[in-house]
């Protein structure tokens, strides 16, 4: 595993070292309840506070309006059950990650009405699609950032725009955003927005979600009064400390030219495997810097999944969550491709650790193992 060419970012990423070394001690001599009086207490209370600061830093907002979580999912159905009621409309789209979809079809039982938007063909939420959806009810508006299997961007300060004129509020799932494109809540203009750990190099199992203030949020948990009565449950201090240190780095990488860096290594990507006769592009348009999603024409991507793997190279078919599973991948199919096409997809995604020769190496192994399957198939 230690020389596998790793391009399943979008799936998980490798916790930096000096996350690593942030998050020990409250694993070891350091532990410590951030609720309790004492001075163990009291260093726990001031790890999670400065965490909380390094978060707001990286989405430019507020220290408290950072509410930590255990991930994505759980910000992405705070999100959504702590603003929905029964008889409430929610405006959310079809290309969502499963954490929003299914919390959606929930609350759908639940007596919430939702509209679920389809893409364009590339893979884009339309602003005016959100417009035209619009009802007298709508208090929610979820639509995702940066779309984990394709990458491609939404428009989200103008959805934002759109949404608040009709009195709604807007959620964003940025989870695939986070260290890879600045992230202002203020210019997206968003009143929710949630973050994962793990996907900008810290660790699983911790999360965030913005909650701007003034949004009135009704809690997924009961118990204690943590995160200022949003989020009841002992904090967990290390995972919380180390994803501060996660949106430290990840500040500093977007501020010296890292998003250009990675695009460049994802543009040379692209293009070495474009060359590949019978080759497409899954959502040619604005997407976030790191991700690929392509499609070989006559390739079964599980296959080749699984093909890569034996010789180094790691990627994945789809998200992470629906890997195994023998459904296409959801995202595809909204975006009109066919059965076939969607089964033919491989989603490359790159890391701040990614080098240019990993990338050069890569693209030869995808080469050489399309063509060897295609081969096969004949
Ligand atoms: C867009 C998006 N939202 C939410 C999640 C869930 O995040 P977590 O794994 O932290 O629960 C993921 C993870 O793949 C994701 O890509």
């Amino acid at each position: 595993m230690q020389n596998t060419i790793y391009l399943d970012a979008n799936a998980t990423t490798a916790l930096l070292p000096e996350v690593r070394e942030a998050m020990l001690p409250f694993l070891d001599a350091s532990f410590g309840n951030a609720s309790s009086v004492h001075q163990r207490g009291q260093r726990a209370r001031s790890a999670v506070d400065h965490a909380r600061e390094q978060v707001a830093t990286l989405i430019g907002c507020r220290a408290n309006e950072v509410v930590f979580t255990s991930g994505g999912t759980e910000s992405d159905n705070l999100a959504l059950f702590g603003t929905l009621r029964a008889g409430d409309h929610l405006i959310t789209s079809q290309i969502e990650h499963h954490a929003v979809l299914h919390a959606a079809e929930e609350l759908q039982k639940r007596g919430v009405e939702v509209t679920f938007l389809a893409p364009k063909k590339d893979g884009r939420i339309e602003t005016e699609a959100v417009r035209a959806a619009i009802q007298p009810n709508t208090r929610l508006v979820s639509i995702m950032l940066a779309n984990n299997e394709t990458g491609v961007l939404n428009p989200i300060a103008e959805i934002a725009k759109i949404a608040h004129e009709a009195g709604a509020l807007v959620h964003t799932d940025a989870v695939q955003g986070g260290g890879k494109i600045v992230i202002d809540v203020r210019s997206f203009g968003v009143d929710l927005l949630s973050l994962s750990a793990h996907k900008m190099h810290g660790p699983q199992g911790a999360g965030a979600l913005f909650v701007k203030k003034g949004v009135k949020l009704q809690p997924l948990f009961f118990g204690g009064a943590h995160e200022r009565q949003r989020r009841a449950g002992t904090e967990n201090v290390a995972a919380i400390a180390g994803m501060g240190v996660a949106a430290e780095y990840a500040r500093s990488f977007l501020k010296n030219d890292g998003e250009r860096q990675i695009g460049v290594l994802r543009g040379s990507l692209q293009e070495k495997l474009l060359q590949i006769p019978g080759t497409q592009i899954n959502g040619n348009t604005e997407r976030v810097c790191n991700t690929l999603n392509i499609r070989f024409d006559g390739v079964d991507a599980d296959a080749l999944v699984i093909a890569l793997d034996l010789v180094g190279v790691a990627a994945s078919a789809g998200s992470a969550c629906q890997s195994g599973s023998t459904e296409p991948s959801h995202v595809l199919l909204a975006m009109e491709l066919s059965e076939r096409d969607a089964r033919s997809s491989l989603r490359l995604s790159l890391s701040r650790l990614t080098k240019a020769d990993e990338i050069d190496r890569a693209a030869e192994i995808i080469a050489s193992t399309v063509q060897r399957l295609r081969n096969a198939s004949l």
